[in-house]
């Protein structure tokens, strides 16, 4: 926080020195644009992946009678949109207390080009975190470890969160000296609250949980 106030001091006071509290200190931006094939990507890989797990059709986890679709919520999109003109690879402490945020970076060696973006690739590499996960609550030590973290996963299978909205970056790190592709996911309402499951178990049973069947077999909607 004091560095956010003293950021913003520096900046009323000295206008001419606001290049300071610039986005994306280190780095290039030569792409951020979210195009509707980016959003119809991120909708439909969040769907078809929550389909799935409600359905049954994955057999090391069990289906989900209450896992709601999700649609894309320009808001969201905005604040994600913000902090992956950052250039970090951490996490917006500021996205919003009921807000929940999936990173996912790709760094490229060798000499500069423009590089792609592919969302469904960044949502794929959350969804393959359930080869660590069991059913269970979230707890604190489920972001602990890089390589057998299950928070994105259990993000991304929320049952009740059915809004996402995204954004990314792709720019040239100029003290590392590469490209890197940043992408950011912000969902409401938030999930992975600790001590909770991300979803019930059962076959999809929208009525049972006052929601009804949405136009995607499996997935609920709110009434
Ligand atoms: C994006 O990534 C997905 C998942 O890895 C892959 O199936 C797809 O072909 C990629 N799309 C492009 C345009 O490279």
């Amino acid at each position: 926080m004091v560095s956010t106030y003293s950021c913003l001091l520096f900046a009323i006071l000295m206008v001419s020195m606001s290049m300071i509290c610039r986005a994306c200190e280190n780095g290039k931006i030569y792409d951020n644009t979210i195009t509707e094939k980016d959003i119809s990507d991120v909708i439909e890989a969040h769907n078809m992946y929550r389909a799935t797990i409600a359905l049954g059709k994955l057999k090391t986890q069990p289906p989900a009678e209450d896992m709601q679709k999700m649609s894309w919520d320009n808001e969201l999109s905005k604040t994600a949109h913000y902090w992956a003109n950052q250039c970090m690879f951490k996490h917006n402490g500021d996205r919003g207390r009921y807000v929940g945020e999936n990173i996912y970076i790709v760094w490229y060696g060798g000499p500069h080009t423009e590089r792609t973006h592919n969302f469904t690739e960044a949502i794929t590499s959350w969804y393959e975190e359930h080869v660590y996960y069991n059913y269970k609550t979230v707890e604190e030590e489920d972001f602990n470890d890089p390589t057998t973290q299950t928070g994105h996963y259990t993000q991304v299978m929320w049952a009740n969160t059915n809004r996402v909205g995204c954004g990314f970056s792709s720019y040239y790190q100029t003290e590392n000296q590469q490209d890197e592709v940043l992408y950011v996911c912000n969902y409401a309402p938030t999930g992975n609250y600790l001590g909770q499951y991300p979803y019930i178990i059962g076959k999809p049973d929208c009525k049972a949980h006052g929601l009804s069947n949405s136009d995607l077999d499996g997935l609920c909607k709110q009434e």
